[in-house]
């Protein structure tokens, strides 16, 4: 392909995922999203948690039992001349590392917060993993059909916990009851909402200029002070910055309901004017891989079991970082040294699986995985490098994990340690005695390991509580200082699946006391696959 036709197709991809405390709308934003990609002719059919409607998304058994979305789908939809892929994060009480590690493969991301709450835990600690890559973040403030918090309170909460600036691009105008629509700050115009519109794309019902007297007619007295408010809104907050955006310092904030289907179209239409294209990524020999790189190259950032019970297999989740997929080709695997024919890679549509033929930087392509390719794997058209920046994260939550049959010792570690190359859980192996203790960043992940170990390995398992806070692995510059840390310290180390020396806290006040007292040794929250 001639590289202006790779370019061509690079320039309209844009690849983003959704962060957002459970119930702030995530679900329902994505159905909007899809509805104005025309992929789903009536929004809708992606959740329905009380009438039991599914997202197309929801694959595994389990989910469907509880009605929420553990793994991460991928949705490809067009949108004015863009090709947006969306990438679907757990995101209810249980999620896991495959959330976090998502966030690694997009370019930019959405943080959609209710606007009667403002910022939530979930949404606090997602942003920390964007911030590892300073990923440009967009904003939308959801359920302004009810009744919300200031919205200038709100961008200054955002802007003080989460540490990013605010320049709103749109305005409500009242909320709740009396929502009226947004105004539009850089295009100067007065967008109205409707009720009941939110199955269907809205006809667009618009009045330009601020000054309009149509806008007198059609607000009353509220147009006055609507002129009003958006003086004092723009000497109060900062306007859009396309730099600031990209560097991940200055989020463009929108306002609208996702349930009405207002103002998601703002949004999109921000996110293909501004949002990056498909970025290069960093490799570990210190260079850098672009997009329109004419030598294909891609990294593994999941890897999913099961996903449909008639296709027993798991598949590797690839995002392509340079170069094109075409179907049938040949790729060298790096970490293996070892050159793979492709036959069939997969394309999501929310679930459905399709061929796909072709792909480009951006796109996510799933690979048929027996067992051979772990998270964080790279492959190329033949070079030899890895890329960086594939992390694990410590887990959060530890149970001590037992079997019902002793004998089955061999098969539960086999299990687990496999599982925990997947990354859909970790497994530590303290120095002190023959314990395994499981840890996951979401507690869904220990039914799901304990439902997989059952059904893959034919092992059961049950789950003790610990007293385990917090894990960090450690390393430290000089191997002689390691190995004294490590005889003073044996009763809180463990090995993890990769047999990477771990520190178990039992409490946070033993992490912190233990990082004072071995200033030599590094203990990170993150490891690098
Ligand atoms: P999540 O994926 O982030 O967890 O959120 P989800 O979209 O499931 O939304 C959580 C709840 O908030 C849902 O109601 C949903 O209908 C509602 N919601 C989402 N956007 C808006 C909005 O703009 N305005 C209002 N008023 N509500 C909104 P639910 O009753 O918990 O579930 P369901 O039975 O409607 O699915």
């Amino acid at each position: 392909m001639p590289n202006s036709a790779l370019q061509k197709e690079v320039a309209k991809r844009r690849t983003f995922a959704i962060i957002s405390h459970p119930d702030a709308g995530k679900t329902t934003i994505t159905e909007k999203v899809l509805l104005h990609g025309q992929k789903l002719l009536k929004a809708g059919t992606v959740k329905g948690k009380k009438s039991g409607q599914h997202a197309k998304s929801d694959w595994m058994e389990m989910e469907k039992e509880r009605g929420i979305s553990v793994t991460t789908s991928v949705m490809q939809f067009p949108y004015q001349n863009a090709l947006v892929n969306l990438l679907d994060t757990p995101g209810h009480e249980d999620f896991s590392e495959d959330t976090y590690r998502t966030l690694t493969a997009v370019d930019s991301c959405l943080m959609v917060i209710d606007g009667a709450k403002g910022v939530e835990d979930r949404t606090i600690k997602l942003m920390e993993v964007t911030r590892l890559r300073d990923t440009p973040i967009i904003t939308f403030m959801n359920k302004l059909d009810r009744d919300i918090r200031d919205p200038l309170e709100l961008l200054d909460e955002v802007e003080r916990i989460l540490n990013i600036m605010c320049a709103p691009v749109t305005w409500p105008i009242g909320s709740g009851k009396n929502f009226k629509g947004v105004y539009h700050l850089i295009r100067d115009q007065v967008i109205f909402y409707k009720t009941g519109q939110g199955h269907r794309i809205q006809e667009i019902d618009v009045v330009d200029g601020l000054d309009n007297p149509v806008l007198d007619q059609r607000l009353g007295e509220y147009a006055q002070e609507l002129r009003e408010q958006i003086e004092l809104v723009k000497g109060a907050s900062n306007e859009f910055d396309s730099e600031l955006f990209l560097a991940g310092e200055l989020t463009p904030v929108y306002f609208g309901t996702a349930l009405g289907n207002f103002g998601v179209d703002h949004m999109l239409d921000g996110l293909v004017e501004w949002a990056p294209r498909p970025l290069s990524r960093e490799t570990d020999d210190g260079r850098k891989i672009d997009a329109t790189t004419p030598g294909f190259s891609g990294f593994i950032f999941k890897i999913q079991a099961n996903m449909d019970p008639r296709h027993r297999d798991r598949v590797a989740f690839m995002r392509i970082v340079s170069g094109q997929y075409q179907q049938g080709m040949k790729m060298y695997q790096t970490r293996l040294g070892k050159e793979v024919r492709i036959a069939d890679a997969l394309t999501f549509l929310a679930g459905d699986r399709e061929h796909v033929e072709e792909a480009f930087p951006g796109d996510i392509i799933g690979l048929h995985n027996h067992g051979t390719i772990q998270i964080g794997d790279t492959f190329t058209s033949g070079e030899q490098f890895k890329f960086s920046g594939i992390p694990n994260f410590a887990p959060e939550l530890f149970r001590r994990i037992r079997l019902k049959d002793p004998l089955k010792q061999k098969q539960l570690l086999k299990g687990l340690v496999q599982l925990s190359e997947e990354g859909a859980v970790q497994v530590f192996r303290p120095l002190a005695n023959n314990d395994l203790i499981v840890g996951a960043v979401g507690v869904l992940q220990f039914d799901v390991v304990v439902h997989r170990l059952r059904s893959e390995y034919n092992v059961d398992a049950v789950y003790e509580n610990i007293n385990v806070a917090t894990a960090r692995w450690v390393s430290a510059e000089s191997e002689r200082k390691l190995d004294e840390f490590q005889r003073k310290a044996t009763a809180n180390l463990a090995l993890d699946g990769g047999d990477n020396l771990t520190y178990i806290a039992p409490t946070m006040v033993n992490l912190n006391l233990a990082i004072e007292r071995y200033p030599d040794i590094t203990f990170s929250h993150t490891r690098e696959h």
